[in-house]
């Protein structure tokens, strides 16, 4: 029999069907939500610049790069506080961690995959360690001579690859090219790598770029056949701004020892998925860290000026977005190519079985590749897939490394793909539960993101949330090393 409401509202009984299709379809999920609701806690005092790189705009040091994708000092000044030993942060972008622990006198250490942040972070440690004001200021005036005079010699040239040519003013280009034949030529290491670095902080300031979102954003005057250029405004000439950056540095390093002069810290440049594995069994107290989101962010396009500044090529590009945890829908699979290196079996079969028995991730799989032929790119799935795997190897290799009582500080979002959400929160602490740690809080962000615009239309709005996690491997654990 059809009810007065199914006569009035056509199609009401199919849109129900599957809105209760959808429902059992989330079984897993909803499980899984159950078992953590005690620890989901939403943390009223937590606020956006305390995970981002808003609450190091006016930090010494950690200011002279706009590293969108960072957390604050304070959060990781917080973190200190919940374990003893050797802190390390396996993402360590410019270096929060590692430069606010070594700070504080703890051993510390930072993986980073993008020489972008090294970069950064190993400026800011010898700025603090010794390097003097005075000879940078000197070298920092010759530098600015001699790019005011600029180069022409092809050699000194901005090494351009596709996606950055005609990022610069013609002006800028020889200034730049004046730049970098002066820090050819200069022989003081630790001075010349603070002043290469401040020349590479300065670069999107002096493009007709800008990091927006995903991808850079090109203004109208760059002359490239755009389809919708933005208006950038005043755009300063490429010695103006270094100007600005130097003083900067100036006048922050007095006040650098104090913050960042306990211990330099050890900042390694290469994947987590390889300098990971060759850390010892319980080596770590506190790892606080912040890995690339499933949101198909994409680091090498965001900061193609800085790479081809450090003479990546199109090749590196590609090898570089592809060593990156997977994050977009251009990552393959590293499946094979970690059989073939991987160096800890034991820890690598754990991932594995963690990832294939992770019912919810599976359902969040399944879900989205019966409606594969909808989605608006279907390898959002194998991003999904590719990016909890990867993770799960990120988990179990701490679970290996770090001390009985130590723990893990982890900033992460969720995400969605054609309206199915991903719980990446619940589903890497069910990862970290079977590898041995106790997930003690999910501290919730009182307001979540957003859905991207074209999932919004479609799908409703929805928060997704943001989340910092902590986890605390037991005293007595029993669970083995794998
Ligand atoms: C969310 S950011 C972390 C930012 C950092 N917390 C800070 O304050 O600057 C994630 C970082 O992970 C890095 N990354 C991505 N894949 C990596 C990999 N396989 N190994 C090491 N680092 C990687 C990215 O380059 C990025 O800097």
């Amino acid at each position: 029999m059809t009810t007065i409401r199914e006569i009035s509202a056509p199609g009401l009984a199919e849109r129900q069907a599957a809105v209760s299709r959808k429902q059992s379809k989330r079984a897993k999920r909803d499980e899984l939500q159950r078992r953590f609701a005690d620890r989901l806690v939403v943390r009223e005092e937590l606020s956006r610049k305390f995970v981002s790189y808003q609450g190091n705009k006016t930090q010494p040091g950690l200011r002279w790069l706009r590293y969108k994708e960072g957390f604050s000092a304070d959060l990781v000044r917080d973190a200190l506080n919940k374990a003893d030993g050797a802190v390390l942060d396996p993402f360590a972008g410019i270096g929060t961690t590692p430069l606010i622990a070594g700070g504080a006198g703890r051993e510390a250490a930072g993986i980073e995959i993008m020489p972008v942040g090294i970069h950064a972070a190993r400026a800011i440690s010898l700025a603090a360690n010794g390097v003097k004001a005075e000879t940078v200021e000197a070298a920092g005036g010759a530098l600015i001579e001699a790019a005011r005079n600029g180069a022409t010699a092809g050699a000194f040239r901005f090494p351009h690859v596709p996606i950055t040519s005609r990022a610069f003013p013609e002006k800028t280009e020889d200034e730049i090219a004046g730049a970098r034949r002066f820090l050819a030529e200069s022989d003081d290491d630790n001075t010349r790598a603070i002043l290469d670095f401040a020349c590479m902080s300065v670069l999107e300031e002096a493009s007709y770029t800008r990091k927006d979102g995903q991808y850079l954003r090109w203004d109208n005057r760059c002359r490239r056949n755009l389809r919708g250029g933005m208006d950038k405004g005043p755009i300063p000439s490429f010695t103006a701004a270094l100007r600005k950056r130097l003083n900067e540095i100036l006048e922050d390093i007095p006040k650098l020892e104090e913050i960042y002069g306990g211990k330099p810290p050890r900042l390694l440049q290469g994947s987590a998925l390889e300098k990971l594995a060759a850390m010892p069994d319980r080596s770590i107290g506190l790892t606080v860290t912040s890995p690339p989101y499933a949101n198909r962010y994409d680091y090498t396009r965001t900061y193609a000026l800085e790479l081809a500044w450090l003479n990546f090529s199109k090749a590196d590009f590609g090898e570089l977005r592809q060593a990156l945890i997977s994050a977009t829908v251009e990552n393959r699979s590293k499946v094979n190519i970690l059989n073939w290196k991987y160096p800890r079996e034991s820890t690598l079969i754990q991932a594995k079985t963690a990832f294939r028995e992770q019912a919810a991730l599976q359902e969040v799989l399944d879900s989205l590749n019966l409606q594969k032929s909808e989605l608006s790119n279907p390898h959002v799935i194998r991003l999904v897939e590719n990016h909890c795997f990867e993770m799960a190897l990120v988990v179990a290799e701490p679970a290996r490394i770090t001390k009985p009582g130590g723990r893990v500080v982890m900033v992460n979002d969720n995400v969605q793909y054609h309206g199915e959400e991903v719980p990446v929160d619940l589903i890497l602490s069910d990862i970290a539960e079977t590898c041995g740690f106790d997930c003690e809080e999910i501290s919730v962000l009182p307001r979540g993101k957003g859905n991207a615009s074209q999932q919004m239309g479609r799908f409703g709005r929805r928060e997704l949330r943001k989340c910092i996690y902590y986890r605390h491997m037991p005293k007595f654990s029993t669970a083995p090393c794998a």
